[in-house]
């Protein structure tokens, strides 16, 4: 029995109008018909569980959240089966790693259960909304962004007393347009996106506000993403604006930056590391300064690069830009690239066998 209370949208978004938005829906566009909720005070604990119709919400413009970006948030998917059921990835690395967020932006801790909870609950009502793919390649989802914001009304800086979780979801296509094409990823050469001690490994909105002007400049640059290095030496590969990054060696490993304070702990780059040995490949997390890579590209010891998330799944990167010089993978995916998608999708969309025991039936 869920602890969450239904209030059903009477007013849903007609099915032509929704079977239209499932057909094509770009990235975060749409929005589904109902959200959940759950509020959180000082004195009572989390309480009033509810999952209620989709809607703007009516916050006072003193709500801590405006104005020290008190905030964090998760990303996940919805898959649909062939057989019509809907399931979603590892949701318990999320619940992990949105306490983690939270802990480290003094917001208070969720129960696993809550969290799951609240996507079952959503799911439940929402569950038309999740596309079917039309085909192996076709990376159609319904997105989920669970999120937490301080709303006490209150412009002391100390972390508020009231707190409000939410979760929506969006029927989603590929994060990137234009299909499986590799990427291309600037530099960042004036702006740093987290440094020792601060709030780069967490899920916080102000990562993202921050990394904005450096994605900018990738634009500006004809780029899709942009790459950060350390804040300290500007030497080391950290992540990407929004995603992980990963390369593949010619002599079997696939190499990706290790955790710290400054790195998401993706759960897509978790999950691609533990398949790496079922394709061949030794996986290896540790420093990867941004000359390494270079040298590689050019002497062909790295021969794929990618990034990967829940919303960029595995996307091929073709070229690096930075001031003065450019890496290039090429404008065809590479082989292996190409494999971890499709390994990671079948598990998703269930075509093959999940052994890992990584989906969960919503
Ligand atoms: C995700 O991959 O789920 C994210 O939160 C990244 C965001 C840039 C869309």
């Amino acid at each position: 029995m869920t602890k969450f209370a239904v209030l059903k949208n009477v007013q849903p978004q007609p099915e032509l109008v929704r079977e239209n938005i499932k057909k094509d829906p770009g990235f975060g566009l749409y929005f589904t018909d109902h959200m959940a909720h759950v509020r959180y005070t000082l004195d009572d604990g989390w309480h009033a569980h509810e999952v209620k119709p989709y809607g703007p919400l009516v916050l006072d413009p003193a709500a801590a959240v405006f104005h020290y970006a008190q905030e964090i948030f998760e990303g996940m998917k919805v898959y649909r089966h062939a057989d019509g059921s809907v399931w979603t990835f590892r949701p318990e690395r999320n619940a992990a790693r949105i306490n983690k967020s939270a802990e480290r932006l003094a917001l208070p801790q969720i129960s696993e259960e809550d969290f799951i909870e609240s996507i079952k609950a959503l799911v439940a009502l929402d569950q038309q909304w999740v596309p079917t793919p039309e085909s192996e390649t076709d990376e159609s989802s319904m997105y989920l962004r669970p999120f937490m914001i301080a709303t006490e009304r209150f412009l002391g800086v100390r972390s508020s007393h009231e707190v409000d979780y939410y979760v929506i979801a969006s029927p989603a296509g590929p994060y990137f347009s234009g299909g499986i094409k590799p990427v291309s990823i600037w530099l960042s050469q004036n702006f740093n996106r987290a440094g020792s001690g601060g709030t780069g490994f967490a899920k916080c909105g102000g990562n993202y506000a921050g990394s904005l002007a450096a994605q900018n400049e990738a634009a500006a640059q004809g780029c899709q993403q942009v790459l950060f290095t350390d804040a300290a030496e500007n030497k080391y590969i950290d992540e990407l604006g929004g995603m992980n990054l990963m390369l593949v060696t010619k002599d079997g490993r696939l190499l990706t930056p290790e955790l710290g304070d400054s790195i998401l702990d993706g759960v897509t780059r978790r999950s691609l590391l533990d398949l790496a040995p079922q394709l061949g490949l030794e996986p290896e997390e540790r420093k990867v300064t941004v000359d390494e890579w270079r040298e590689g590209a050019a002497n062909g010891d790295i021969v794929e690069a990618f990034a990967c998330g829940t919303a960029a799944v595995v996307t091929p990167i073709g070229r690096v830009v930075g001031s003065d010089f450019t890496i290039d993978h090429g404008d065809e995916p590479g082989e292996k690239t190409m494999e971890f998608r499709k390994t990671l999708l079948d598990i998703q969309y269930g075509r093959a066998e999940d052994t890992n025991n990584w989906m969960v039936r919503l």
